[in-house]
Order: structure tokens, then sequence, then C-alpha cells
């Protein structure tokens, strides 16, 4: 009998595959009480607030576009005789963040090339169309407020306050 048991090794065949299901079993059971646990913890995407605070009507200069807001909001205000309108700093291209080259009097895209008159109208390079706009309106407080989830996507042709004149704040 000793020697039967010597001969078998440490483990036989059944202990080995009894321990095995068992293992698997443990891992199974571990993993669906991780999957438990983590359900009682929902991801929550946390965005930023779709509207911002642009300060008041009079803060801008007529004929001025400005940068104050490109940074963190991603928006170019630019003020006309004809009201006020915002502009959203994504190239209609790929995405990348133009510039503003005042000295040119236009947004020049770093990536392609394209280039977009202050109205955001496309003239250059491969942007298939003019910059988008976001809606603004003068809140309570009488500032200008910016609201990004009411995006005028603006089509491949046209002049953009032809196309949106909704998109300027007459103010
Ligand atoms: S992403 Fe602007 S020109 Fe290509």
């Amino acid at each position: 009998m000793a020697e039967e048991k010597e001969k078998r090794g440490i483990w036989s065949r059944r202990d080995f595959f009894t321990r095995l299901g068992w293992g698997g079993f443990g891992i199974f059971g571990l993993g669906t009480l991780l999957a438990f646990v983590r359900s009682a913890f929902p991801r929550v995407l946390f965005q930023p607030p779709s509207t911002f605070k642009a300060g008041f009507v009079t803060d801008y200069a007529v004929g001025e576009v400005s940068e104050k807001f490109k940074q963190d909001q991603r928006v170019w205000i630019v003020r006309e005789e004809t009201g006020v309108y915002a502009v959203f700093a994504k190239c209609t291209h790929l995405g990348c963040t133009p510039r503003w080259l005042a000295a040119e009097n236009k947004f020049k895209c770093p990536c392609h090339g394209s280039g977009f008159f202050k109205s955001g109208l496309h003239f250059e390079g491969p942007a298939p169309r003019p910059l988008d706009r976001f809606k603004v309106i003068i809140g309570g407080d009488g500032q200008l407020i910016v609201d990004k989830s009411k995006v005028f996507k603006m089509g491949p042709s046209g002049e953009p306050d032809e196309q949106y004149p909704e998109s300027i704040l007459k103010a």
C-alpha cells in the first residue's frame, strides 16, 4: 500500500482535478463578487457645464475677436456692428484648434493650413465648411451666456451669418 502511494506521488490525478475544480470555482466566485461590488459604484461621467458666462457686451470692442475663452472653453467671442457671436475653435477639417491671426484678420489652422475669415467662413485649405458657432444669449444679470449645447453647425457653402442669422446676438 505504502509502495502504491509512493508510486502515485504527492497528488493523485483525482486530487489534482478536484483541486483544479475548486480553484476554478473559487476564482469564478471571486470574480462575481468583485463585479457585484463594482456595480454598487456606477461610473459617472462628470462633464463640464455646457454654458458659461462671458461678461458684458461692452467688455468687447466692436471688431474684436476675443481669445479670453479659447483656452478653457474653446470659444472665440466676436463682436461686430451687427452683434456678438461665439465661434467654436475647432477646425472643420480634422478638429485641430486654429489660431486667430489678428494682423491677417483670419483664423488659421496649424495642422493642414485651412483659413477662415472672422465670420468663420472657410476660404483656403482642406476644411470643407465654415467654423461652427454656439448660441449666445443675455442672462438675467445682463451678462452674455454662451450655450455650448446649442451648436449652429455650418453647411459647406454660404456665409455663416446667412446660414444662421440667429447665431448673432443683436447687441
Ligand atoms: S485640421 Fe485644420 S486644416 Fe486639417
